[in-house]
């Protein structure tokens, strides 16, 4: 390993910022990008409830890829410094400029403008900045596509038509803007950054943060410092240090490693490494793992989904992590790695408990492998929240099922989300299902043993008694979407 970096890179104001923490102060490894932006002057980034749920604080991260800039939006409370090493951070104040006196709005803002889309203006930064990805990323806007990608941007006061109508209004129109005209410079640039970059190696009075270059180096500083926190896309992680205030004293960052970024398909599988941005993933599942697709359509936000990792999302092994059933139902392998070997587990297996694993304390998980699923099987996934966008499962649910020709069940798990500590089968229902004909009455029976498998909690989300009838009604639902693709 060459001799690690203790600063940081990147480009804000069409300037190259160096970033040295080793002096102290106010900025540390583990500020925030908002905190930061808003430091330096970058006023209109907002801070609404510091846990990625409002969108007030979205901001704009480009990043290289394939020898171009990608265009992001991402939720700055959620980032830390050092996770934006190598890129570029665009808020609005980068959007507009003087000419001749005159303030020039980016096309973006001018459309929100005319179509009256802003009253106090307290979201609207924000919601600026989401929409200046959409504008920078597709040509053609329509409004299913703008109010997906608004789910993470909370405005109490204009109602959303106008701001729906101001982008519309932009579809199809030609695309140039100030950052077009840097665009190729600030490519070399960021690309001069990574080529000249080794591991960053912050240490200060009470926070070490390691960033390794490469996933060799990675596995070295995983066996090193084993109780360092690996973060991903620290969705997890920056609200319980940002929001909570929890200090943690030694940070992995593996957020940038390329290799943790592959998408492969081979051997019957789809294999998918452990950082590829949920958002990514979504893209990779859409055709062969529908039911996967369909969870990451309300999966958080646009913003949260740029960020957040499935290999976080099984690592966190949350109860209500809803990747975990469905992952379970295809039956997804997860591949673990130390400096010497590799091995791969089951992910029900690898789940051992409430928010634990069976990843030794000197393992990532680099990849997780998905088998194409067989003709004749059909795997859904439902997840029941008090809201459709960016919200917590009540209950989740992901279903595997083969029958033969005669309608009668060979195969089927049932597997749950929010009705125990881990993510959990209906054994029971399972058992009283196999060998049987799929009816509807039959479904209508296996739901009520359902009912009576689990024990789960009562919350501030949900009774007890609610979630066990949810769950119980997901089975009728799954029989009645099979009834309507047979
Ligand atoms: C506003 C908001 C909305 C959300 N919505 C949802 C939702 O709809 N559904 C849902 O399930 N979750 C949701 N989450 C939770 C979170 O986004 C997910 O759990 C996400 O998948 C975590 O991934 P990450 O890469 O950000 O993990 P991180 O925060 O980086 O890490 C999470 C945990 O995994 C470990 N880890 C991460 N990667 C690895 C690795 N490769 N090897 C070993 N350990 C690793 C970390 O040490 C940490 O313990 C939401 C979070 C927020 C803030
Ligand atoms: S401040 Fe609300 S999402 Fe960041
Ligand atoms: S304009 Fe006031 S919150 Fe959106």
């Amino acid at each position: 390993m060459s001799k690690p970096e203790n600063s940081i890179r990147f480009i804000l104001d069409d300037r190259i910022i160096s970033l040295d923490f080793t002096d102290g102060g106010d900025i540390r490894p583990d500020t925030s990008l908002l905190h930061y932006l808003r430091i330096t002057g970058h006023k209109s980034v907002k801070e609404g409830c510091g846990e990625g749920d409002c969108g007030a604080c979205t901001v704009v991260i480009a990043k290289i890829k394939d020898a171009k800039l990608t265009y992001q939006a991402i939720n700055s409370c959620l980032v830390f410094l050092p996770m934006i090493h190598g890129c570029q951070v665009i808020t609005t104040e980068n959007l507009s400029y003087m000419q001749d006196g005159k303030l020039q709005l980016h096309p973006v803002q001018q459309a929100l403008v005319d179509h009256h889309g802003s009253q106090c203006g307290y979201c609207t930064p924000g919601i600026v900045m989401s929409l200046f990805a959409l504008w920078k990323n597709h040509s053609h806007i329509t409004p299913s596509l703008v109010k997906e990608r608004l789910a993470g941007n909370l405005c109490r006061c204009t109602g959303y038509q106008p701001i729906i109508d101001a982008i519309i209004d932009q579809s199809g129109k030609a695309r140039h803007d100030l950052l077009n005209d840097s665009a190729e410079k600030i490519a070399d640039e960021l690309d001069a950054i990574h080529k000249e970059s080794g591991d960053i190696h912050i240490s200060t009075k009470d926070i070490l943060y390691i960033k390794p270059a490469s996933l060799r180096n990675a596995l070295i500083l995983r066996e090193k410092h084993p109780d360092a926190v690996v973060i991903s896309g620290a969705s997890d992680i920056a609200v319980a240090v940002n929001k909570h205030k929890q200090h943690i004293d030694a940070y992995l960052d593996i957020s940038s490693l390329n290799e943790l970024k592959s998408i492969r398909s081979n051997a019957g599988h789809l294999k998918l490494g452990s950082c590829v941005s949920i958002e990514d993933t979504g893209e990779a599942v859409k055709d062969d793992f529908p039911a996967l697709f369909e969870m990451i359509t309300v999966f958080g936000s646009h913003q949260i989904r740029n960020l957040a990792t499935a290999g976080g999302n099984i690592a966190s092994a949350s109860p209500i992590g809803d990747l975990l059933p469905v992952l379970m139902a295809y039956e997804c392998e997860v591949v673990l790695q130390n400096r010497e070997r590799k091995r791969i587990l089951p992910l029900e297996q690898f789940i051992s408990g409430y928010h634990s694993t069976l990843m030794r304390e000197d393992e990532l998980i680099t990849a997780l492998a998905l088998p194409y699923a067989g003709k004749n099987v059909i795997i859904r996934s439902y997840k029941v929240s008090k809201r459709k966008d960016v919200d917590i499962s009540t209950v989740s649910a992901a279903f595997l099922l083969s029958i033969d020709k005669n309608e009668v069940i060979e195969n089927v798990k049932l597997f749950f989300g929010g009705m125990a500590a881990t993510t959990v089968r209906a054994e029971e229902a399972e058992k009283y299902l196999t060998e049987k004909k799929w009816t509807e009455e039959l479904a209508v029976q296996a739901s009520r043993i359902i009912r009576d498998e689990f024990k789960p909690i009562s919350d501030a989300r949900s009774s007890d008694e609610n979630r066990k009838i949810i769950a119980g009604n997901l089975l009728i639902r799954f029989w009645e979407d099979t009834a309507k693709t047979s």
